[in-house]
């Protein structure tokens, strides 16, 4: 069974046609990176506007990769929450009008779902209960994952995205956006223990997450190195004098502090139930801190570390079809007066 899954969620059109929730025939991205990059950051209006220039033709696309027509697709599934709702509302737009053109099934889809899903498209290993850390730019969520797609959230950011701080802290470095792969590739470079940058919530006993002070914490250091004269902005990456604060530190620093509270929090889940496979999705999954520490912090407790590759960690079409499939299988149906909604967190049942 054929699915044409959707996402305009954010600032990717993303469509994808995939079989049996499993084999992905295209996964087609129009990236809008280039015309937020001015921004430091992804601009709401900006994103829809884009969104209806590319769907048509991405949705054209995704069909012809996936060498069907709309007389092969059984299903239409769009991402019509959480996100930027004028975003969103592109896709459930064409969604719809597919849908009704080609007298298909529609299905509105959680976005979260299918980050969540995406690790099952490709590792068959994949078992039940499992904990699943979703990270991007805009969600931080831990959750447990039970057969048919069932979910206990067991805790989520009280404020700031994994991901929303990599792209603001690098706004503040003049590193460029989006900032998560710049960082990730800085710190590499970098002493992770040359600045202690506070660990939000680390101990407070629960599941939930807080990036923002992580982030207030790196501005005021920059701003007091900046007036102390030991940090040069731009940049002279690699050429520093002895008393200079070097660039390299700070990202490792930084990304030490966020990977800490991550993993940490992870593998308490992991171990408080009992859980022996972890997964990790979402853009900032790709970070290669966060996956190599959690790798490490699970082979302790015996458990497994998944993630998707790269195509299916940032935003795509796939894991949305990938998600329809079993939301299909389940009965889930939605007509023509299907809306778009900013908020939607995934429901515990
Ligand atoms: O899942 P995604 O494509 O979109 C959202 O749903 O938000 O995630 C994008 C986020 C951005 O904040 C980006 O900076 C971050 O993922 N990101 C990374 C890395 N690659 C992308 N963060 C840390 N390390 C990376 N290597
Ligand atoms: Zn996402």
């Amino acid at each position: 069974m054929k699915i044409l899954g959707i996402d305009t969620s954010c600032d990717e059109t993303a469509v994808a046609v995939v079989s049996d929730g499993r084999d992905v025939l295209s996964n087609v991205i129009a990236s809008q990176i280039k015309a937020h990059q001015a921004y430091g950051g992804v601009v709401p209006e900006l994103a829809s506007r884009k969104h209806i220039e590319a769907i048509n033709y991405i949705v054209d696309k995704a069909l012809t990769e996936a060498n069907v027509t709309f007389r092969d697709v059984a299903a239409v599934a769009v991402t019509n929450r959480p996100g930027l709702i004028g975003a969103l509302l592109v896709g459930v737009a064409a969604a719809k009008s597919l849908a009704y053109a080609h007298n298909l099934p529609l299905l509105g889809i959680n976005h979260i779902e299918g980050h969540i899903y995406a690790n099952y498209m490709v590792h068959d290993a994949l078992t039940f209960p499992h904990i699943c850390l979703t990270v991007s730019g805009g969600h931080t969520l831990l959750v447990e994952v039970h057969e048919g797609w069932r979910y206990k959230v067991l805790g989520s950011t009280q404020d700031d995205a994994a991901g929303e701080v990599y792209d603001k802290v690098a706004k503040y470095l003049g590193l460029g956006f989006p900032g998560g792969k710049i960082i990730d590739e800085l710190a590499q470079k970098g002493n992770p223990s040359a600045i202690d940058f506070p660990r939000p919530m680390r101990n407070s006993g629960d599941y939930q997450f807080s990036f923002s002070g992580i982030k207030t914490s790196v501005r005021y250091f920059v701003e007091k190195a900046q007036r102390a004269g030991t940090l040069q902005l731009p940049p002279i990456v690699g050429d520093y004098k002895p008393d200079m604060i070097r660039l390299e530190d700070i990202a490792a620093s930084f990304q030490a502090a966020v990977v800490d509270v991550l993993v940490y929090k992870t593998l308490r889940a992991a171990k408080e139930t009992g859980a022996k496979t972890i997964t990790l999705t979402g853009g900032v999954a790709a970070n290669s801190e966060l996956r190599a520490s959690l790798k490490a912090a699970a082979a302790e407790l015996g458990a497994n570390v998944y993630y998707p590759p790269i195509s299916l960690c940032t935003d795509n079409g796939a894991m949305i079809a990938g998600i329809a499939y079993v939301k299909y299988q389940q009965g889930l149906r939605d007509g023509l007066a299907l809306n778009a909604a900013a908020n939607g967190a995934i429901v515990d049942v």
